[in-house]
C-alpha cells in the first residue's frame, strides 16, 4: 500500500488517496494552516499557500506581527481571541479565568491503523494512516491532539481531537468541536435535512448565507428536527456534477453543525458537540475525546457523494457480521393491535404471518406488566402476568415452533411516574432539583450516566434476550430530553450530563451487542429521531419513521438516502387508511415506498392480513426472493419531484438493476416520461424480466427508460402503463445478460 500521509521537512502533510487530497502545514508562526481539501493532487506536499500575508485595514494581527491575520487564514483548530473572530473550535477557560487560547504546533505521528476511540463509537480502521498532530497551548498547558485517518479505498476522511490537560489546575472546556473546515471563497449552497415525527429528512438546500448558519441539537437525541449532517455544495451542484464537501458526526447526542461565512467570504464548518450548555471540568491529568467527524470531498455531485457514505458506512460503521446478510421480512404487531396484544392475539398473528410467508414476528410495544396504554409501566421488563401469562421465552419458542424468528420491542431509556421501577428508584431519572420534570408521551428519560441505571437495563434486557430463542429487538426511545440533570452527579459537573448520557448509552449497547452479536437490534427513535452514526455503529438497521404512507414516505426515504445506504433502513407496509394522514393507497405503492429498504415487512392485522392474502403473498415473497440484493447494492436518485419519484437500485453484484417509479397525483394528458439510468455496462444487454425485452446499456443511460404512462384513457400502442388513479408505482426488474 502506497503511503497516504506524507510530511514534508518542512512541516507541510498531506493525507491522500484516490478520492482526495486533504493538505495543511505548520505555518511560520506556529499554527497549523489549512492549505488544500478537494480532488487529489500528484505533488501535495508543494501545493501553494492560499491564504495571502498583506496588511488588511482594520485587522487584528497575529502576536503583534505585520501581515498575518487569524480572521482570514484557513486553519485546523481556530481558538478565539488572538485575532480570528469567527467561531472557535476551542473555547473554554482556566482556572484564573483566561479564555484566551492558542494552540502551536508541538509533534506530530503517523501510524499505519487507527485506534478506537474509548468511550465513543469509532468507524473500524483496515487499510488506512492516521496522522495525530499534538499541539499545545504553553500558557494553559493544554495539549490538543488532532486525530486525522485516512482510507486507501475510502473518499472518507475522519476527524476528532483529544484534549488533555497537562496543568496543575482545572481547565474548564466550553467548545471542543470534533472538526474545523476552513474553505476558500466561493458561492456556495447548503444541503441540510431537518424534520418532525413521522416527516423526517426534509431537504433544504440554500446558499450560503453570510454570517453563520447552524444545524444542531439540544435535544438529547441527534434527532430529526435537523439531522447530523450539512453538504456544501458548489453552486448549482446536481445528482450529477459539482463539488461537494459533506460532513457527519459518529454521534447520536446534542450535536452542532456550523457553517459560518466570514467577512472575507471564507467558509468555515465546525462539527462535534453542541457547545450549548455544555461544558466539561478538565481535571488535572485528564483526557477527553470528541466524537468521530467523518467528512466527504467529491466532484461527483450529490450521487457521488451518496456512494462514499454508503461504501464506508456498509464498511467501516455498521456492526460486520451483518454485512451484505439478508434481513427477514417480518410483522410488527404495532399497527396491526397497539398496546392490545396477548398471547392467543401474537399466536394467531404468527399463523397468518406465516400464510403468506413472512420470516419473523415482532412484538411491539404492550407486552410487558400493567402496560395497556402509554401511560404506564416503562421500567418494569417482565411479561404481563395477564396476558403473557407463559412469559416471553414460552413465547418465542412457540413462535419458533411454527417456522418463523421472533423479535422483541424495548425502549430502555425510559420509565413512566406509574411504574414499580420508579417508585423504587425516583432518583434514578434526568432531573432538576425543584423543578417537576416534563413529561413527553408520559415518561422521564432515566439517567444513563449513572452505571447502576445501565446496570439495571441491562440485567432486565439480558433476561428476556438469555432464553436464546430472540432474534431480534427493536430498541426504542420516544422522548427528547427535559431537565437534564444527573443526582448522580456534582454541582459544579451538571453541564456534563447530556454527554455522560451518551457514553453511558454506548457502554450499555456495547456491553449487549457484544453478549448477543447475532442478534439484529433495529434502531428506532420514534422512527427518525436519533439516526445518525453513532447508533449505526451497534445497530445494524434502524426504523426510519412511523411514516407507512408512501406518499410521505416517498420523501423520507429519497432525504435519508443522501447519507444512509437502504441497508441500514426498515420499513413495512402499514394499514389503509393510513394511520398517520388518513390516506387512501393500494398495498402495492405501499409495498413499494421501502421496496429498496433491506429489511421489509408489515404491520397489518389479522382482517387485513385475510382480505389482501394472496396480495401479500406475491408481496413477500418478492420481498424474499430479493433479500439478498437489498444489502451491498447502489442506490441512485434519478427523478425526484412533488409527483413524481424514480429511484435505481444496482445490486452488488451488478447483475441485476431495478427501478422503482412513482407517480404520485394523476392528471389527463401527460407529457411521456423517461429516465436515464446510470452506472451500467453500456457494451452489456439488460433484459426486462417481465416480458424479456432487451434494452443495451448505453440505451438506457443515454436514451433512458420510458417511464410507465399515467392514463384514464385506453393505451392504444404497446405501452406500458400505471395503475389508474393517484399514488401509482411500478417496479422494473432487469437481468444483466
Ligand atoms: C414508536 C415507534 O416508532 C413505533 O414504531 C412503535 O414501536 C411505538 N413507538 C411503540 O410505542
Amino acid at each position: 500500500m502506497p503511503d497516504l500521509i506524507q510530511v514534508s521537512k518542512d512541516k507541510t502533510f498531506a493525507l491522500t488517496n484516490r478520492f482526495f487530497s486533504y493538505v495543511f502545514r505548520v505555518s511560520p508562526e506556529g499554527i497549523l494552516e489549512h492549505l488544500h481539501y478537494g480532488g487529489p493532487l500528484s505533488d501535495p506536499l508543494n501545493v501553494s499557500v492560499h491564504h495571502i500575508r498583506t496588511q488588511r485595514e482594520v485587522a487584528s494581527t497575529f502576536q503583534g506581527g505585520k501581515f498575518f491575520s487569524l480572521s482570514d487564514t484557513p486553519q485546523e483548530f481556530p481558538s478565539f481571541g488572538t485575532s480570528d473572530y469567527r467561531f472557535p473550535a476551542l473555547h473554554g477557560r482556566n482556572s484564573d479565568g483566561n479564555t484566551v487560547f492558542s494552540l502551536h504546533y508541538k509533534r506530530h505521528k503517523i501510524s499505519k491503523t487507527k485506534k478506537p476511540l474509548k468511550d465513543l463509537p469509532s468507524t473500524r480502521g483496515g487499510n488506512c494512516e492516521t496522522l495525530v498532530v499534538t499541539l499545545e497551548d504553553p500558557l494553559h498547558k493544554l495539549d490538543v491532539e488532532l486525530h486525522y485517518t485516512i482510507y486507501q479505498d475510502f473518499g472518507v476522511l475522519v476527524r476528532s481531537a483529544k484534549f488533555k490537560n497537562k496543568s496543575d489546575t482545572e481547565i474548564q472546556l466550553q467548545h471542543a468541536f470534533s472538526t474545523a473546515l476552513d474553505l476558500p471563497p466561493a458561492e456556495y449552497e447548503i444541503l441540510h435535512f431537518h424534520g418532525t415525527w413521522s416527516r423526517e429528512f426534509n431537504e433544504e438546500r440554500i446558499e450560503v448565507p453570510k454570517g453563520r448558519f447552524v444545524v444542531d441539537s439540544a435535544r438529547g437525541t441527534s434527532s430529526a428536527a435537523h439531522s447530523p449532517f450539512v453538504a456544501i455544495m458548489q453552486k448549482g451542484a446536481s445528482e450529477a456534477v459539482g463539488r461537494v464537501y459533506a460532513t457527519t458526526l459518529v454521534y447520536s447526542g446534542n450535536f452542532s453543525i456550523n457553517v459560518e461565512k466570514g467577512e472575507f467570504e471564507d467558509v468555515r464548518i465546525l462539527a462535534g458537540i453542541n457547545p450549548f450548555n455544555f461544558h466539561w471540568r478538565l481535571k488535572p491529568g485528564k483526557k477527553f475525546c470528541t466524537p468521530e467527524a467523518l467528512h466527504v470531498f467529491t466532484e461527483d455531485g450529490l450521487r457521488g457523494m451518496s456512494h462514499i457514505w454508503h461504501d464506508f458506512i456498509r464498511e467501516k460503521i455498521s456492526p460486520p457480521q451483518f454485512k451484505y446478510k439478508p434481513r427477514p421480512t417480518y410483522l410488527n404487531t404495532w399497527e396491526a393491535a397497539y398496546f392490545d396484544v396477548n398471547e392467543d392475539k401474537v399466536l394467531a398473528l404468527a399463523d397468518k404471518a406465516k400464510h403468506v410467508g413472512v420470516d419473523m414476528l415482532v412484538l411491539d410495544d404492550g407486552w410487558f406488566e400493567g402496560r395497556k396504554d402509554d401511560t404506564s409501566s416503562l421500567g418494569d421488563w417482565v411479561a404481563d402476568k395477564e396476558r403473557f401469562p407463559n412469559g416471553i421465552p414460552w413465547l418465542a419458542s412457540k413462535v419458533k415452533a411454527k417456522g418463523l424468528k421472533f423479535g422483541i420491542w424495548f425502549e430502555p431509556e425510559m420509565v413512566n411516574p406509574r411504574s414499580m421501577l420508579f417508585e423504587k428508584h425516583p432518583d434514578w431519572i434526568l432531573h432538576v432539583p425543584g423543578r417537576k420534570p416534563s413529561l413527553g408521551r408520559n415518561q422521564l428519560t432515566l439517567d444513563l450516566s449513572r452505571e447502576e441505571v445501565t446496570d439495571y437495563i441491562f440485567e432486565k434486557v439480558d433476561a428476556i434476550l438469555s432464553c436464546g430463542d430472540i432474534d431480534y429487538v427493536k430498541w426504542d426511545m420516544n422522548r427528547n430530553m427535559t431537565e437534564v440533570g444527573s443526582a448522580g452527579l456534582a454541582r459544579n459537573r451538571q453541564r456534563e450530563v447530556s454527554h455522560r448520557y451518551m457514553i453511558g448509552l454506548y457502554r450499555l449497547l456495547k456491553k449487549l451487542t457484544a453478549k448477543y452479536p447475532d442478534v439484529l437490534f433495529e434502531n428506532c427513535a420514534s422512527g427518525g429521531n436519533r439516526f445518525d452514526l453513532g447508533m449505526l455503529s451497534f445497530m445494524p438497521q434502524t426504523w426510519t419513521s412511523d411514516m407507512c404512507d408512501p406518499v410521505g414516505r416517498l420523501d423520507i426515504v429519497n432525504g435519508a438516502s443522501y447519507l444512509f445506504p437502504l441497508d441500514v433502513t426498515a420499513a413495512y407496509v402499514g394499514p389503509s387508511p393510513n394511520h398517520q394522514n388518513g390516506r387512501v393507497s393500494s398495498i402495492q405503492t405501499r409495498f413499494m415506498a421501502g421496496v429498496f429498504c433491506a429489511a421489509r415487512g408489515m404491520s397489518l392485522n389479522e382482517q387485513d392480513l385475510a382480505d389482501n392474502h394472496e396480495e401479500l403473498k406475491e408481496l413477500m415473497a418478492f420481498a424474499k426472493r430479493t433479500a439478498p440484493d437489498m444489502v451491498g447494492g447502489r442506490f441512485d436518485r434519478l427523478i425526484k419531484s412533488d409527483n413524481e419519484v424514480c429511484w435505481q437500485y444496482t445490486t452488488r453484484d451488478q447483475k441485476t438493476v431495478y427501478v422503482a417509479y412513482f407517480h404520485i397525483l394523476a392528471a389527463p394528458n401527460l407529457p411521456f416520461r423517461r429516465a436515464r439510468l446510470v452506472g451500467l455496462d453500456g457494451g452489456a444487454e439488460y433484459v426486462l424480466q417481465e416480458d424479456k425485452a432487451k434494452y443495451q446499456g448505453d440505451s438506457l443511460m443515454n436514451n433512458g427508460l420510458p417511464l410507465p404512462y399515467v392514463t384514464t384513457g385506453h393505451v392504444k400502442e404497446n405501452v406500458r402503463y400505471m395503475a389508474k388513479g393517484d399514488f401509482s408505482s411500478y417496479l422494473f426488474e432487469f437481468t444483466k445478460k
